[in-house]
């Protein structure tokens, strides 16, 4: 399949990043589609750990082109940061495009964004998210291609930062930006990132077109979705496999493979309703042992047993054909796993996922529960020696999902992934 869509089946940090470079290998072409500095994907080799923002997780292969496609809101600073951080690391980023219709956040979007969450309370990551994709709808954002146009940028620029100016200065009282200072620093941002910059939606063609593979690269996750997730408690874009034409300026008609990524558990970081969250020793067990604690803000990340109703949800927005299932060695120790297999709310039972937020805080989890497998799975490489009880686990979770499981993950490194069909 020359095109294959990667996404988060849950609430983000299923594993993407891992999945995405193991499968990169693979790949001509990574993508990232929508979201920004937000995400946080990590990759670990033997030795080396990276953790990747705006770059696709494809970049540690010199040869793969990797791309920022125009869905994705781009703080030039922090991209930069990271350019620098992989350089000085040894890595090449002479293989990253970046679009020329993404949208950049601004100085103001990030300020906006702390000021306006300490009211909304959703718990963002404070990077100016929200409030660049607010001005992108609203037609009052800047795209690259906007910045390289720099006297017509300079007139535009006056007046909608002017108009930032005053909402920051007398809506909420705080002090507003210096406008030349900021034009400056976008200017010398962009002389540097420049020759990165392409239409990249004729380059993703191109790589289609002359039979090259490409994956797409989703940040975030379902449940965070604008449309599609736990509203408002969710990002400001679509994860959502659809997210990826749209984001990338493809058409559906190439989509050949919907990927979705699921931790053997759920997490969540921020605010809003999660109702297998274990808030007792099980769940503090399942943050320690997975390591649970934010890429990009450090915030520990709640906890709680995996959840079908989510992964059969999952399965019917993005359209997944296969299931990456991740983080199965961090159950190996417990004596019984729990999947909910629907929600008792209101005296009701429900086993489609709820519309509403005030519906989904309702509901209490119903489960089943299985035997555990209590042995250390991290150094198996073999689908078949994986123990019985863990097979018997990830079969419950294909039948309850309707997805069959492409790959499982049993630790964070490149070669702790076991493939069970061949994705491209
Ligand atoms: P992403 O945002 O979906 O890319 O996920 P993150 O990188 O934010 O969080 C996933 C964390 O789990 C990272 O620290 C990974 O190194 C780690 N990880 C990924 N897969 C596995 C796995 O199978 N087992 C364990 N123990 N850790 C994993
Ligand atoms: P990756 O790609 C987990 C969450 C934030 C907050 C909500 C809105 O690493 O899986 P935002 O800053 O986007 O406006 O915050 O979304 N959130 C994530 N949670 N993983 C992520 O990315 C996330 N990106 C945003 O915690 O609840
Ligand atoms: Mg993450």
């Amino acid at each position: 399949m020359p095109a294959v869509v990667l996404v988060g089946a849950q609430w983000g940090d299923e594993g993407k990043g891992k999945i995405t470079d193991y499968l990169a290998d693979q790949a001509d072409c990574i993508v990232r589609y929508q979201g920004g500095s937000n995400a946080g994907h990590t990759v670990e080799l033997d030795h080396e750990k990276f953790m990747l923002h705006l770059i696709p997780s494809g970049i540690l292969y010199p040869e793969k082109t990797c791309i920022i496609g125009n869905g994705v809101v781009i703080d030039l600073g922090k991209l930069i940061e990271e350019i620098d951080g992989l350089h000085k690391r040894g890595v090449s980023t002479s293989n990253l495009r970046i679009s020329s219709r993404a949208s950049v956040v601004m100085p103001y979007h990030k300020k906006l964004d702390e000021i306006e969450d300490r009211t909304h309370n959703i718990g963002t990551t404070k990077r100016g998210i929200g409030p660049t994709y607010a001005d992108k709808i609203s037609r009052v954002g800047f795209r690259v291609s906007d910045l390289l146009q720099a006297d017509h940028f300079r007139v535009r620029f006056n007046v909608e930062a002017g108009m930032k100016n005053r909402l920051l200065q007398e809506f909420y009282g705080e002090a507003g930006f210096d406008i030349d200072e900021m034009i400056s620093e976008l200017m010398a941002q962009i002389d540097r990132l420049k020759h990165y910059v392409v239409d990249t939606s004729l380059l993703v063609h191109s790589n289609l077109r002359n039979g090259k593979k490409v994956l797409f690269e989703g940040a975030q996750g379902t449940l965070l979705d604008i449309d599609h997730g736990t509203y408002p408690y969710v990002t400001s874009s679509n994860p959502t496999a659809g997210g990826a034409c749209v984001g990338a300026g493809v058409g559906p008609t190439e989509i050949g493979r919907v990927i979705g990524i699921a931790k053997a558990y759920t997490t969540r970081v921020g605010e809003g309703p999660f109702p297998t969250e274990l808030l007792n020793e099980t769940g503090e067990f399942l943050r320690q042992k997975g390591a649970e604690f934010g890429t990009t803000t450090g915030r520990p990340r709640r906890c709680g047993w995996l959840d079908a109703v989510i992964l059969r949800y999952a399965a019917r927005i993005n359209g997944l054909t296969d299931l990456a299932i991740t983080k199965l060695d961090v159950l190996d120790e417990l004596p019984i796993v729990k999947i909910c297999v629907g929600y008792r709310c209101r005296g009701e039972l429900l086993k489609e996922f709820p519309e509403s937020n005030y519906v989904l805080q309702d509901c209490v989890p119903e489960y089943i529960e299985m035997q555990g497998w209590q042995q250390d799975i991290s150094g198996i490489t073999e689908y078949d020696d994986l123990p019985q009880a863990t097979r018997d686990y990830v079969s419950a979770v294909e039948e309850l999902s309707g997805v069959k499981q492409a790959l499982v993950a049993v630790g964070p490194k490149r070669n702790q992934t076991i493939v069970t069909h061949t994705l491209f």
